[in-house]
């Protein structure tokens, strides 16, 4: 529906692989293999199966390993029992397990199917390896932050390099989510609020798990979630209904799943969510006619976590029984954990209440994907120890979570510019819960990883001193709870130095699954120390630890600096101290807006305008506005601040587009300071009279650009008619013309530089 030129051409001028890739003939193959049909020898195996074995294909469950790492992570699982798990590979009643401990492990179920089961078919093992698996990289949120697709691509297939080398076939990644309520905890897994962004990064992070060839044993099959609207959630409440309509759905939500499948994704996971009363899970509108249907979508779809079941609770399936056959029928191939399919499918489909050609439609459907795995051909290929531990967190992947936690920092504010910090001859107090030790490091959502191999800040920050040891540190704090004499402690610390480095915000536990928050603020226990230090006059570098955008108040918005971290990985302490330092300056913006209170939720800078919005400068009454608080964001999407002093002048607009036309439209982008800087240069357009209304603003390109001293840059984008076109009221994609204003600009929020052109009849 939307045109991807722009978005293309950003891809291209900002990440030049990325672009190779567009053009190259692998993508030709990645895309013939998405509209493979199933092998031959496939319907020959369905022929010969009973409906109990094809039912057992469709029947995904938790590693029941020693209690398993699987259950850990979701809600427990009485009776985990490995033998008995062994078993149930043999007798062809599972497709595979996910989340499970290794390829010893792999091993001895692989054994079981495809040496003593009847009809030998491999089993495929899966695991949630969202950002990284030993070696961990910034959260997927953080990386959206430095605006390119490309590094994403390179961190999932570093990802991949590992996990497969552990006998993980498939990841049950990218989650593509879009999330526009911070306080719904599980934005910090996706790709933040914007469209563009969360297509780009979608696309990227596919690609680079995926690669070229589904059989590689340095790559893994990936599954785009939750698929739908997951993110959309009513008062960002994790699991809540979703009440949309389907121009807000086609045009926001349903964007970076389609760009996902675009790229290849062959697998997706229905979202635990109802969508307009229906769940997602059993929703044939969304499974068949949409997503088969209409997008030609030729891979499986997998339920989430006993998502089948949970339709009873959601009061759309009466029983369990009920449950398999809604889902099934809606066109979910695979049930995850709740092991209704392989109790119920066989006796739906001998009474007649589910037809045999739809349980065979998904059984083949699995089976193909296992066949593009390359696990027919070799179903031990990605299970090797040796690999395994060979793999593991090499230097290459630790350099790659360092140059990814660096790009993934946003610097917020710099007032005098206190950044970068000189190397020596100032003392410097790190204060806070984040300040030193191994926790917190990895962030939500790490199956494999582990803080204990992780760089904690005072390590990087010491390592960036080089051993001169003017470091003080005091933790002053614990993440939700006050620490007896913490305050006293950490202000005596401020008081013996020059500079205050406060590492506060967000434990690890306070965003991902079921880790919704009323009031997205910094825990009391830590604003209350950040007081206790600002009281001491004393300089402060805010350092926030954070899984989504946060509402700053008091002493830590009044900082002088304040830097973005979110959950770095493995590399934490390394990825800040280059930045705190300036060993490299900060290139990273703001994927979600941080608001001005968390009242304002869902903010976003995409917002439609309202017919009283408040005209710039002070608040008038009777405008749409809080109480006392504008409509605008803290710090909005897209933003972020650099070591040097960026300019935008020099617009140069056309001031007719025609219709199947462009235009190209550019700034010059200038580097006053003296030190180098990267800058992103956003391109935003807004209709301003539609036959429905549009948002205030919506960013339809951008380019990362390298500034010296001193330097400047012509940056040029091309405006098509096509990006312009919008969900129209009889539910098609229209292009109307008319006036739009145009901005290339440093945020969503910012000026840049601002004209307007007439798209023509
Ligand atoms: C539930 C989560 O919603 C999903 O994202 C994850 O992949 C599964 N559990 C499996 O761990």
């Amino acid at each position: 529906m939307h045109d991807m030129r722009i978005s293309r051409r950003a891809a291209l001028v900002g990440a030049g692989a990325a672009a190779a890739w567009l053009t190259s003939p692998a993508r030709a193959l990645v895309e013939a293999a998405g509209k493979l049909a199933a092998p031959g020898f496939v319907d020959e195996l369905v022929s010969r199966m009973s409906l109990e074995e094809k039912a057992g294909q469709l029947q995904l469950m938790a590693s029941a390993w020693g209690g398993g790492i699987a259950t850990a992570l979701n809600p427990p699982q009485e009776n985990a029992n490995f033998a008995e798990q062994v078993e149930e590979a043999r007798r062809g009643q599972l497709t595979g397990v996910f989340n499970g401990n290794g390829a010893r492990m792999a091993r001895i179920l692989q054994t079981a199917a495809v040496k003593d089961s009847r009809l030998k078919i491999p089993l495929v093992f899966a695991a949630d390896i969202i950002h990284g698996h030993r070696t961990i990289f910034p959260v997927p949120l953080a990386e959206v932050a430095s605006f390119e697709p490309e590094l994403a691509r390179r961190t999932a297939e570093a990802a991949a390099f590992e996990a497969a080398g552990a006998g993980i076939d498939w990841t049950f990644s990218p989650m593509v989510d879009v999330a526009r309520d911070q306080r719904w905890g599980r934005g910090v897994e996706g790709g933040g609020e914007d469209v563009l962004l969360g297509r780009l990064f979608a696309a990227a992070r596919v690609r680079g798990f995926q690669g070229f060839d589904l059989r590689s044993t340095e790559h893994m099959l990936a599954c785009i979630k939750h698929f739908a609207a997951y993110g959309a959630a009513e008062s960002g409440l994790d699991y809540n209904t979703v009440d949309v309509s389907e121009a807000r759905l086609r045009e926001v939500y349903l964007q970076p799943y389609k760009a996902g499948f675009d790229a290849g994704a062959l697998s997706a996971m229905a979202s635990f969510n109802e969508i307009n009363g229906v769940p997602s899970t059993g929703n044939r509108w969304l499974m068949n006619d949409l997503l088969r249907g209409e997008w030609g979508f030729q891979g499986f779809v997998v339920s989430d976590y006993t998502g089948d079941e949970e339709m009873i609770a959601h009061g759309f399936a009466k029983d369990g029984r009920d449950a398999a056959r809604l889902a099934l029928l809606a066109g979910v191939d695979m049930s995850m954990q709740s092991g209704l399919y392989r109790q119920y499918l066989p006796d739906l489909v001998r009474r007649g209440e589910v037809p045999q050609a739809v349980l065979d439609g998904s059984v083949r459907r699995v089976l193909a994907a296992k066949a593009m795995l390359g696990l027919f051909e070799d179903p031990f290929r990605r299970i090797d120890e040796k690999r395994e531990a060979a793999r593991s967190m090499l230097p290459p992947a630790r350099a790659l979570a360092q140059e990814a936690g660096r790009k993934a920092i946003v610097l917020l504010k710099n007032d005098g510019d206190l950044l970068p910090l000189p190397r020596s001859g100032k003392r410097i107090a790190l204060i806070g819960p984040f300040a030193s030790g191994q926790h917190d490091l990895v962030g939500p959502w790490v199956v494999y990883g582990d803080d204990s191999k992780a760089v904690d800040l005072a390590t990087g920050v010491r390592g960036a001193l080089g051993g001169k040891d003017s470091l003080i540190v005091a933790q002053g704090s614990g993440v939700e709870e006050a620490l007896a004499g913490g305050i006293q402690a950490a202000v005596a610390a401020a008081r013996q130095a020059d500079i205050v480095v406060l590492a506060i915000g967000e434990g690890a536990g306070m965003s991902g699954e079921a880790q919704s928050r009323t009031d997205i603020v910094v825990p009391e226990p830590q604003q209350a120390l950040a007081e206790a230090v600002a009281a001491t006059g004393k300089p402060i570098v805010v350092v926030l630890k954070h899984g989504r955008a946060l509402a700053l108040e008091g002493a830590v918005a009044n900082a002088q600096a304040i830097l973005a971290t979110w959950f770095l990985g493995t590399e934490t302490g390394n990825a800040i101290a280059d930045i705190l330092f300036g060993a490299h300056g900060p290139s990273g913006r703001l994927p979600a807006s941080f608001p001005r209170a968390s009242g304002q939720e869902p903010y976003y800078y995409a917002h439609k305008s309202t017919g009283r919005p408040n005209p710039p400068g002070d608040l008038q009454a009777y405008k749409a506005h809080f109480r006392g608080i504008p409509n605008s964001a803290l710090y909005p999407f897209g933003h972020g601040l650099t070591y040097g002093k960026i300019t935008y002048d020099a617009l140069v607009v056309p001031a007719r587009l025609p219709m199947n036309g462009e235009i190209e439209v550019s700034a010059r982008i200038a580097n006053r300071g003296s030190r180098a800087a990267e800058e992103v240069v956003q391109l935003y357009i807004h209709d301003r009279t539609a036959s429905v209304t549009r948002p205030v603003r919506e960013l339809k390109a951008f380019r990362k650009v390298a500034l010296a001293p001193g330097g400047s840059e012509l940056v040029r984008f091309t405006v098509r008619a096509s990006d312009l076109s919008f969900y129209g009221a009889r539910g098609r994609p229209v292009i109307e013309p008319g006036t739009f204003d145009l901005w290339i600009a440093p945020s969503a929020e910012s000026d840049g530089v601002h004209g307007s052109f007439e798209l023509v009849a």
